[in-house]
């Protein structure tokens, strides 16, 4: 008998005979529309369960009928749980109705994110989801009281990389439910766009991202945002007259030319005013080089770009967010492979700031393009310095996909990102720059550095970030590692399966913090 009476609610409580009368007076199938509802986890003292403002509001105009059947339909949903609804009622043939978790969620400092926009990440995304696979072209979001938070789980949670088959998921216009907050949605977006846009370039299979189509992507989008943006692409002949030798020392093992890409956002009033620079490694392949990489897994190398990619789309973000703020991205781009040409391992190499560098392991890479685009960076006379780079496999032993590391001179930087990581819940943690490290990375026999520390083995992480600051001189540094933060299995909800854009929203986040102290 329940069993009957479950099927039945699952059909909207309705006969079917009464459903088929109900979805033909229904609208056509494109302009079929979905809605995301939440609600909160039952309180101790609450009987009865806790809809949001617009969930209570919907409620009411179906006299009560989701709350029963929310409640006969099965257990109370807990947080990041969904369950959709038919025929509830005709403006909305669909209804999913998605687990917030507690009411009362806020700040966790042992988590050191925001628990509340956390949740609605989550459970806004889980919802679209489920739409989306229901084909509706388009979904109405609950705010869930932060529309910013509730645009950035369905704009992230809605894409996939599948450009590339001929089955593609259903393209979905997600909008705000109601009409207020609409501000705070619209930022929620291009957040969440940005992110997007890193997670499209780091997805690209190798063969497609060149250095040069990258560079092209990046000139192509900030067309759409042409104001107060200049995009310079340097070819070889540039990086060989600033004397780059270590980023071309790298680039020579591969048929691809490479490339440097600057970007320039002037937001600031005074656009004169010292800039914040970003700094992106920007390996569009990273085969090892003559110290090769396994063959398992390497297709993952595809998105040793996710520095650049992460900086770029950030600045693309800052720009259509108009950010009172200047800032300056700077994307050394190449492929690392082994080839006749290539690095080998004990070749010594000069960067632009006339250290010589002796490359014991083809495979990292990383430092050596880093080293000279660092160098460059401090011809701008920058307020600070942020480099981003899928640098170590050490990171992701250190701290696997839950934050990325931060490595950095300046405490003013640092509180910065630290107070933007809450907010964007994409986190990262501060790791130590000890002289323990650099003592490790500047006994070389042949030059003045190696590049993979004396110790191989251990402390990986922080003897790349010992070797990075031997390239620094400005007070405000710093060196964010995203290798463990690279990819999603199934750790962060509202991300698909794959290359993740980390840390994109976070380093917006930083720009806007840093916005006030620029004019
Ligand atoms: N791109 C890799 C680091 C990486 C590994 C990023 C896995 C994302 C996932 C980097 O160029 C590299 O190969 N680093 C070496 C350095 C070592 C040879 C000192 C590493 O970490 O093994
Ligand atoms: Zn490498
Ligand atoms: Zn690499």
């Amino acid at each position: 008998m329940l069993l009957m009476f479950r099927k039945a609610v699952a059909a909207g409580g309705r006969t079917y005979q009464q459903c088929r009368l109900f979805s033909l007076s229904c609208s056509s199938r494109s302009d079929r529309k979905g809605l995301v509802l939440g609600v909160y986890d039952k309180e101790k003292d609450e009987n009865s369960l806790k809809f949001t403002e617009a969930g209570e509001a919907f409620d009411r105009s179906v006299s009560g009928r989701l709350r029963e059947l929310l409640t006969v339909s099965g257990p109370a949903l807990t947080q990041g749980k969904s369950r959709v609804f038919h025929a509830v009622r005709q403006d909305f043939p669909s209804v999913a109705v998605v687990g917030l978790g507690k009411s009362s969620a806020a700040f966790c400092s042992q988590e050191n994110w925001d628990s509340k926009k956390v949740n609605i990440r989550n459970a806004v995304s889980v919802g679209c989801r489920q739409l989306q696979d229901l084909e509706m072209p388009t979904i109405e979001v609950d705010p869930c009281g932060d529309a910013q938070s509730a645009a950035e789980g369905a704009i992230l949670g809605l894409f996939e990389y599948d450009e590339l088959k001929q089955r593609k998921k259903t393209v979905v216009a997600a909008q705000l439910h109601g009409s207020s907050n609409t501000e705070s949605w619209q930022k929620g977006v291009l957040y969440a766009e940005g992110q997007n846009f890193a997670r499209y370039l780091m997805e690209s299979p190798a063969n497609h991202m060149t250095p040069s189509c990258f560079a092209n992507k990046i000139q192509q989008r900030l067309k759409s945002v042409p104001d107060k943006v200049e995009v310079h692409i340097r070819p070889k002949s540039w990086i060989e007259d600033q004397q780059m030798g270590s980023f071309l020392s790298v680039s020579k093992g591969s048929d691809e030319p490479p490339v440097f890409v600057e970007v320039h956002y002037k937001g600031a009033t005074n656009t004169k005013a010292p800039p914040l620079v970003f700094v992106g490694k920007g390996i569009t392949f990273d085969s090892g080089g003559i110290s090769l990489k396994s063959s398992k897994n390497m297709d993952a190398m595809r998105a040793d770009m996710g520095g650049a990619a992460t900086v770029c789309s950030s600045i693309v973000t800052a720009a259509s967010l108009k950010l009172p703020i200047n800032i300056i991205g700077l994307a050394p781009l190449c492929e690392n492979m082994p080839s006749g040409k290539a690095n080998k391992p004990g070749d010594v190499v000069r960067a632009k700031n006339g250290k010589t560098i002796q490359v014991d392991d083809t495979d990292a890479e990383g430092r050596l393009i880093l080293a000279d685009a660092l160098c460059y960076a401090h011809c701008f006379n920058p307020k600070a310095i942020v480099n981003v780079a899928t640098l170590t496999g050490a990171m992701i032993a250190a701290l696997g996909s839950a934050a990325a590391g931060v490595f950095s001179n300046s405490d003013w930087l640092w509180d910065h990102l630290r107070e933007g990581n809450v907010v964007t819940g994409d986190r990262v943690w501060r790791m130590p720059l000890f002289e323990h490290y650099s003592r490790q990375m500047t006994e070389s026999q042949l030059a003045d550095l190696n590049n993979i520390g004396k110790d191989r083995g251990s402390g990986g992480a922080c003897t790349a970030a010992a070797f990075l600051k031997e390239f620094v001189t400005v007070p405000h540094w710093a060196h964010v590692d995203i290798a463990g933060v690279m990819t999603n299995k199934d750790e962060v909800p509202y991300l698909r399966k794959g290359m993740t854009g980390r840390p994109t929203r976070t380093l917006v986040e930083l720009a806007a913090r840093l916005s006030s102290d620029f004019n």
